[in-house]
């Protein structure tokens, strides 16, 4: 089976690309990626002998076409993906997010390729605090950044496209993932890597905002159940029951690393930060069976930052550029 994967450097992308070659060894994985400053070829050394590597934008529609051409399933996992960048210059996500993927859908559509979307929570807005709804595949789309609303777009363009041209499309939207190889832009990595280098995390607002965290492993091995099991036009969400406030994840980070909890800096608000993003997952796990393998969020965490203190050379070469940018508008709050 030749596999194209979108985005392979990038965080979940390249995590998807170890899974893969870790368990499906008949997979024949090409990755495309443009190796924007959230690409990483690193990311992809521990399997670099066994994929071909293309680099290069979702959005070159020759590209595109001759790589779909010689695929049988595309992942789509490319995307602008941070909300503090969407909200500093939305272009790119205008471009990434909604031409490339409508430069996918095209070559899908013209060669009949099977096609899985990548999608986020965000596409839903926010839940209250004290809300005790959850999101489910029948939540009314309500995106709040330029990052969810383009991603709430590029997700509708695929609806759009099983609906007029039948073609053979999965979608799954997935709450916060953590793990290896995220960029330090990324609120857990920011403070594990802040903590580790001497600096105080950092807390917009209150640090009340709640997420719902879920280990990256557990993410692609549910994009694979959909793929494998998931009904053709289909939505699925993909969640593990992991959510915790801002605040929370910062002291137990600060705890696992044996610091005093209280060592933790408040500074200036996202501009219309979500307040809180539940998932249920109630489909994928009764339909398709599938179960996410960490439970403990502790744990996951204890292991992630094991792996940033191991892998200082793969993230300290991004942290003084990435922290440069958040200085430029962050303030700390009395
Ligand atoms: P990331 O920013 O770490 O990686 C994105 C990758 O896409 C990078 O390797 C980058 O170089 C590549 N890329 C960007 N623009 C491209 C283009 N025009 N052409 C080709 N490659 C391009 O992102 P991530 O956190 O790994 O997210 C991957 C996907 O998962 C995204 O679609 C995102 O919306 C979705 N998602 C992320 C999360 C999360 O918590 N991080 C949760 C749910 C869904
Ligand atoms: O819900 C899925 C989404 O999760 C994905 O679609 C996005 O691609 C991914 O970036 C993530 O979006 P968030 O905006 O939730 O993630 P981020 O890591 O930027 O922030 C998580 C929370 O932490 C959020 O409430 C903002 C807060 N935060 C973030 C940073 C970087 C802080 O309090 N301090 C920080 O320094």
């Amino acid at each position: 089976m030749r596999l194209l994967v979108t985005g392979g450097a990038g965080f979940i992308g390249a995590n998807f690309v170890h899974q893969t070659v870790r368990e499906r060894p008949e997979v024949q994985v090409t990755v495309l990626d443009k190796l924007t400053y959230a690409g990483n070829r690193a990311s992809l050394d521990p399997v670099a002998d066994k994929i071909a590597f293309v680099h290069g934008d979702v959005a070159d529609a020759e590209l595109v076409d001759r790589l779909v051409a010689d695929s049988d399933l595309v992942v789509h996992f490319a995307a602008e993906s941070h909300n503090d960048n969407s909200l500093a210059n939305p272009a790119p996500f205008v471009q990434t997010n909604l031409v490339g993927t409508f430069t996918l859908l095209e070559a899908v559509r013209k060669h009949d390729v099977r096609y899985h979307h990548i999608s986020t929570d965000e596409v839903y807005g926010d839940l209250d605090l004290d809300d005790p709804a959850r999101f489910t595949e029948t939540t009314a789309y309500n995106p709040s950044s330029p990052y969810s609303s383009t991603k709430a777009g590029s997700d509708l363009l695929v609806r759009a496209w099983v609906r007029s041209f039948g073609v053979r499309a999965t979608l799954s939207n997935c709450s916060n993932n953590y793990g290896p190889y995220q960029h330090v832009e990324k609120f857990i990595p920011r403070q594990i890597t802040n903590v580790l280098t001497g600096v105080r995390p950092k807390l917009y607002g209150t640090g009340r905002n709640v997420r719902d965290w879920i280990h990256v492993d557990d993410h692609n091995s549910a994009v694979w159940t959909i793929i494998d099991k998931g009904e053709l036009g289909q939505t699925y969400l993909i969640g593990a029951d992991g959510e915790a406030d801002n605040r929370t994840v910062v002291e137990t980070v600060l705890e696992l690393c044996g610091r005093n909890k209280t060592e933790f800096d408040f500074v200036t608000d996202r501009p219309g930060h979500d307040l809180r993003y539940a998932i249920d997952a109630t489909r994928l796990r009764t339909e398709l069976g599938w179960r996410p393998r960490y439970s403990n969020f502790r744990e996951g965490l204890a292991a992630t930052i094991d792996w940033y203190r191991s892998h200082e050379q793969w993230w300290m070469p991004h942290k003084q550029a990435t922290e440069a940018a958040y200085s430029r508008t962050e303030r700390v709050l009395g």
